[in-house]
């Protein structure tokens, strides 16, 4: 498996096929999937393999700056979470990032430092500007955008066919929000 970057706490490394029963644990998790526009709830372990070996395949085929990867914790080597950078479905030229994280591992911090680590990473890889579709009443997700330095630019129903909050981060609010 490809290991994309480090943090102080995290490794984001490529999805394997391995990796079905911990991310069960987060796609099959209603106060996960509730919030994901794009991926239905996951409901076994076969489907969830089946899931992987999907992303798998579009990795290969992803341009620059672009994919999904797992989060895994340095102290255990435990799966926690995913992260990706996605085309926007409209249009097609923006990228999203958007991250999930089993909820046992919620409030410590761990997808801002993940985020703001990918933002870096993809900054360096050519893009200029980051996206993150946020549905209205999921305040938590909203607070992970703030946090990492976004900033709201409206609302749409332009993508995935639902109502959304668009925030954005470009490289200067990356800076200063590690000011903070
Ligand atoms: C969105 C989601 C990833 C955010 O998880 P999260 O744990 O709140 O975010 P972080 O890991 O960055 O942790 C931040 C929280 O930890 C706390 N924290 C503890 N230690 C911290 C540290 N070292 N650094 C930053 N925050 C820290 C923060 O105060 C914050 O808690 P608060 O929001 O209650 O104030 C998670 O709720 C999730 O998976 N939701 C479902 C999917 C989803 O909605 N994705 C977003 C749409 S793309």
């Amino acid at each position: 498996m490809a290991e994309l970057l480090r943090t102080d706490r995290l490794l984001v490394r490529d999805w394997s096929v391995a990796d079905a029963t911990a991310a069960l644990k987060i796609y099959s998790h209603d106060d996960v999937v509730r919030w994901l526009p794009e991926l239905d709830r996951v409901p076994d372990a076969a489907a969830m393999h089946a899931v992987l070996q999907g992303w798998a395949a579009e990795q290969s085929e992803m341009g620059p700056g672009t994919g999904r990867w797992a989060l895994v914790l340095l102290q255990g080597c435990v799966l926690v979470g995913g992260i990706s950078l996605l085309p926007m479905p409209v249009p097609e030229v923006d990228v999203e990032i958007s991250y999930q994280l089993a909820p046992e591992y919620w409030g410590r911090g761990y997808i801002t430092e993940a985020a703001r680590a990918m933002a870096h990473w993809a900054f360096a890889h050519s893009l200029v500007e980051l996206f993150a579709l946020v549905a209205p009443d999921n305040a938590r997700g909203a607070r992970a955008a703030r946090r990492i330095g976004m900033e709201w630019v409206g609302e749409s129903d332009k993508y995935y066919r639902t109502h959304l909050q668009v925030f954005r981060l470009r490289p200067d609010d990356l800076v200063c929000a590690a000011q903070k």
